[in-house]
């Protein structure tokens, strides 16, 4: 059920609220805007603090329950000191709606003391972010047993009239993720390149945005031959979808955002080891972020052309299965030599980023599960950021950032280029074990005509432990990187 969000002006003291929450920065003293609500509960949060039983670190949490009136529980949430101080907000507003929703607390209250507006919309994103739950494929617990999940919160600000628009942004971009974040948690024998067709349609007829899906007929027709190498090892009719949103100026010159779709990658041929291998239902985890923010820009009805594009498929082992050795052929007539059958989604994105020319793009951003090896650079809390234009890499960078899906530039030089030479075809599609993030990405190079940025969110998609804000399963990224780059240039 969707988190239902507002914000208000209202006296915390005297709220009926099943779950009143606090947000508070590192300290011992009570804030100005909690005096009246300590009151309340007795002087029960003013002591905490002096007692040094809470201290507002990051992460802390402490659950006091209410006084005989006013807000039956409180929950104080630290949020350190912070240097983005909208950021830090949002991270509390999330672990403080997780919280609530294990707690069963149905709906909650917030006071973040004064904020802006990107703060109450960071705040407000960060609360649906914390409730989001994947439960279609769970048979439901007995009433008995049921909890009331987080179905409303309330953003409890006094300059709440002048938030207005804040409120409806944030639903939509938490609409996006809620979508992005769907489709990733979706295992791969429902989450089919099918799936994934229907779902832009969806998306485009709900928004009125022309939708074009290619299957592999169209795809022959185009001599997509890398693309169709990795599919013809499933039966799946693999697709290749543009969904296109016309806000801007005519004429204009779109924004495209490309998505690597995978919606298995077993390795092929080249097989992965079993162990962990269920992870790789994430590997849509690009395309489910194009869809995600393609929702969010429609509701937001951003004044700029953005076109979605992703290639979905499955890289599967099986008697018609592309082979090491195989040379396959490029829509934009480049020949690739497969060394390794697990390097599939440079070759899906291969004829995707020469198909998406064919919009004149003003910049294309690609996000894929592409490399382990950006694991191995960054670890999972960040991003990997390559281009051929460094100015606009800091820009996607800034936009990440923006969003609380930090990014790091890697270095691209035609040094790599070497990495990547076939003995019988143009190049190949692994450059060894040294530097693959980078020479994954200079192989996509080979099919950009374009100013481009490539994500490579391998290690920040999906996470394979529980973080604290986030379950394990999809964190959302790329979802706000996308959506925050689409804003910043809606100026
Ligand atoms: N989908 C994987 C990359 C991946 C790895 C995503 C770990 C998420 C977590 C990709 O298709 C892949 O298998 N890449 C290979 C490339 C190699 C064969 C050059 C890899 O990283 O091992
Ligand atoms: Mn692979
Ligand atoms: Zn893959």
């Amino acid at each position: 059920m969707p988190l239902t969000i507002s914000a208000r002006a209202a006296n915390p003291a005297t709220l009926n609220t099943p779950l009143l929450v606090a947000l508070l920065p590192t300290g011992t003293e009570l804030p100005t805007h909690l005096k009246a609500l300590d009151k309340a509960v007795g002087g029960a949060i003013g002591r905490t603090l002096r007692r040094g039983d809470f201290r507002g670190g990051r992460d802390e949490v402490l659950h006091l329950t209410g006084g005989s009136r006013g807000p039956r529980r409180v929950l104080l949430v630290g949020y350190g000191t912070p240097t983005d101080r909208p950021l830090a907000l949002r991270r509390a507003a999330t672990l403080a709606a997780r919280q609530a929703h294990r707690l069963g607390a149905g709906s909650l209250a917030l006071l973040a003391g004064a904020v802006d507006a990107r703060e109450a919309e960071q705040v407000l994103v960060g609360l649906q972010l914390g409730c989001w739950e994947f439960t279609d494929l769970r048979t439901p617990p007995p009433e008995a047993d049921r909890r009331a999940p987080l179905t409303e919160a309330t953003l409890i600000a006094d300059n709440a009239k002048a938030l207005g628009s804040v409120v409806d942004n944030a639903i939509a971009i938490g609409a996006g993720y809620d979508l992005s974040r769907r489709l990733a948690q979706m295992p791969g024998n429902l989450c089919t390149p099918d799936l994934l067709a229907d779902t832009a349609r969806d998306v485009g007829t709900r928004h009125s945005l022309k939708v074009t899906v290619l299957g592999r007929k169209e795809m022959e027709r185009a001599k997509m031959g890398s693309f169709l190498g990795v599919a013809q090892g499933t039966p799946q009719d693999p697709k290749l979808v543009a969904i296109e949103y016309r806000g801007g100026p005519k004429g204009e010159k779109p924004i495209v955002l490309v998505g690597k779709g995978l919606c298995f990658d077993t390795g092929g041929i080249s097989i992965k080891p079993a162990e962990r291998m269920e992870f790789m239902k994430f590997d849509m985890c690009g395309a489910a972020g194009v869809i995600g923010a393609m929702e969010a820009i429609a509701r937001l009805a951003l004044p700029v052309n953005v076109v979605g594009v992703f290639g979905a498929t499955t890289n599967m082992p099986s008697g018609t299965a592309l082979k090491p050795g195989d040379v396959v052929t490029a829509s934009n007539g480049k020949s690739i030599e497969i060394i390794n059958t697990d390097a599939e989604g440079r070759l899906v994105l291969a004829d995707v980023l020469s198909w998406v020319t064919r919009f004149d793009p003003a910049v294309v951003v690609d996000a894929a599960t592409l490399t382990g090896a950006v694991v191995v650079a960054l670890g999972n809390f960040t991003t990997g950021a390559l281009g051929n234009d460094d100015t606009l890499v800091a820009e996607v960078v800034g936009a990440a950032r923006r969003a609380s899906e930090p990014a790091w530039q890697l270095p691209m030089s035609d040094d790599y280029r070497e990495l990547i030479k076939s003995d019988v075809a143009d190049i190949k599609n692994t450059g060894g074990r040294a530097a693959g993030t980078i020479t994954a990405a200079m192989f996509l190079r080979e099919f950009v005509s374009y100013p481009w940025v490539h994500l490579d969110v391998a290690g920040t998609a999906y996470s394979e432990s529980d973080l604290t804000i986030i379950p394990k399963g999809p964190t959302g990224v790329p979802t706000g990187t996308f959506i925050e780059f689409v804003r910043g240039r809606a100026h």
